[in-house]
């Protein structure tokens, strides 16, 4: 064969075998093609190939350039032909338009929402946080709360009993002293914390659940104070509900109140929710009992104050309409999510 003739079907076979790796239209067509001409047996490079052999000794690095270049190029082509089908095949079976899927990232327990809601509002009001301990002294959680010893009212507040003096808080009022002996009034303080007590687990019952405790100690303090405050917090936390307060007895506030807020969800004609009465109970507060700032070392003749604690799972409740309080304790990221997405919905968080 002479080198000429050589070249010539070279050509040919760059051309056909371009055009023929070009217009395959899918993967099968491209494998033909691919068989016709790269094919090891009887492809038509592997022929050209073989006719290098009759080609004359001193054409032959010529004959061996050309041929390398033809291979080389239609390989790359046929390489480049056959991602580009790949990816012709996995963006079909794609759906472009669907959604993409957001993953479960986890939220804040609708108790923790309701805690920084409240706390937010009496920030503003110029409240700041304080915490104590869980284990208390029966000093802190009674004694000095004026509790007398044997007093009825420490059947409500059954506890467990530590080794030695401890027990678990029955509320957070103990940080009310624990407050005033630490610091000056002016004294306003909001605290957050859990409180034990012998309870059954039931619909609305828990034995361990968060209160929040308030405390505003100054000279010249009253019971106008406490009302206009509390008013205050509940319209902005309830929206325009209305409020009572209702003659109650603590051992260290006098006198004592009960606030309730009007139902939200039967507006006050009575419901399941409000137990047909049209209020909700959302707080127990007072005057700050005189005995209870001299054991904290503050002169009751000089200042006066108020306090209240409430039970932020309750206001969680009638907030996100959960009808069992024992959901707020099993941790079921389900229900969770639901209120976490109600929660970022539905207000301005
Ligand atoms: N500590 C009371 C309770 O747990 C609530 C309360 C706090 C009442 C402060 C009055 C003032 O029931």
């Amino acid at each position: 064969m002479t080198l000429q003739d050589f070249l010539t079907e070279a050509d040919t076979i760059e051309r056909e075998g371009t055009a023929a790796l070009t217009v395959a239209a899918d993967a099968n067509a491209l494998e033909a093609a691919r068989i016709v001409f790269l094919g090891d047996r009887q492809g038509r490079v592997k022929a050209l190939q073989e006719s290098l052999r009759a080609i004359a000794k001193e054409d032959k690095p010529a004959a061996g350039k050309r041929f390398n270049d033809v291979r080389t190029r239609l390989d790359a082509l046929h390489t480049e032909r056959k991602n580009a089908a790949g990816r012709a095949v996995a963006s079909t079976t794609e759906d472009l338009s669907l959604p993409a899927r957001r993953r479960w990232q986890g939220a804040k327990h609708p108790v923790t929402l309701v805690i920084e809601e409240i706390d937010a509002i009496f920030r503003e009001l110029g409240f700041t946080i304080a915490q104590g301990p869980d284990a208390e002294t029966e000093w802190y959680n009674f004694g000095a709360l004026n509790f007398p010893p044997n007093h009825p009212a420490l059947d409500a507040h059954d506890t467990l009993y530590l080794e030695g003096e401890g027990l678990l808080r029955t509320h957070t009022s103990p940080l009310q002293v624990r407050t005033l002996q630490k610091y000056e009034p002016p004294i306003r303080v909001l605290i957050p914390g859990n409180a034990y007590r012998r309870d059954f687990f039931a619909a609305s019952h828990a034995p361990v659940c968060m209160q929040i405790e308030g405390l505003c100690v100054d000279e010249g303090v009253s019971i106008v104070d406490l009302k206009s405050t509390l008013n205050v917090f509940a319209s902005r936390f309830f929206g325009a509900a209305r409020t009572r307060f209702r003659p109650s007895f603590f051992p260290f506030t006098e006198p004592s109140a009960e606030m309730d807020v009007q139902c939200g969800i039967c507006a006050g004609a009575g419901c399941a929710a409000c137990k047909g009465t049209g209020w909700i109970e959302i707080l127990g507060s007072g005057m700050v009992h005189p005995r209870v700032l001299d054991a904290a070392g503050i002169d009751s003749e000089r200042y006066t104050g108020w306090a209240f604690g409430m039970g932020p799972a309750r206001m969680a409740i009638s907030r996100y309409k959960i009808p069992d309080i024992r959901i707020l304790y099993d941790s079921d990221v389900r229900f969770l999510e639901q209120i976490a997405g109600s929660a970022l919905n539905g207000t301005e968080r």
